[in-house]
């Protein structure tokens, strides 16, 4: 199954003082303009530095987390976006996983085994899927990426070395 999109170009910002990018912190990555996701909920995948990212708009708010699901591989960025016990989260195609978009934590909905009826409660889990920062600014949409952080188990799925596989 192709897994892959048909991928955007990104620019890493340089400290360039004749482009005046003054205002962009270096370890900031210019993704692509906010008119490329319109309307109140929509998403873009893309690649920047080899690393599969989707960004997630909903309603004023924007999210960036690795595309491709730290569970299995499959194909979260096109899961459904829902709000579910007060978090937003992606819900994976493959196995119905929720990830919390801002996060990256699991989400499921826990049991108490003695009070069945009475204890289902949504709970959020460890960061599973790996986030990334985003700041808009005057139209654009700027992302840090986080890959720097220890390991995630998404980063298995989300790497240039996991196209080579
Ligand atoms: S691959 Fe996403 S839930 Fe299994």
């Amino acid at each position: 199954m192709e897994t892959r999109p048909p991928y955007s170009k990104s620019a890493r910002l340089e400290n360039d003082n004749d482009h005046n990018h003054s205002a962009v912190p270096l370890d900031e990555v210019l993704a692509c303009s906010t008119s490329e996701l319109p309307g109140r909920t929509s998403r873009k995948r893309l690649k920047i530095d080899g690393r599969d990212i989707l960004i997630i708009k909903y309603g004023v708010n924007y999210y960036a987390m690795d595309s491709v699901c730290y569970h299995a591989g499959g194909p979260l960025y096109d899961g459904d976006i829902e709000e579910l016990g007060g978090r937003l989260c992606l819900v994976c195609p493959w196995h119905k996983y929720k990830v919390c978009v801002d996060t990256g934590q699991n989400y499921y909905q826990s049991v108490d085994p003695f009070h069945p009826k009475t204890s289902v409660k949504w709970t959020a889990g460890s960061q599973r899927q790996r986030t990334h920062a985003v700041r808009v600014h005057e139209g654009n949409i700027y992302l840090k990426l986080t890959d720097r952080d220890g390991t995630l188990d998404s980063d298995k799925y989300n790497t240039e070395k996991q196209d080579n596989l």
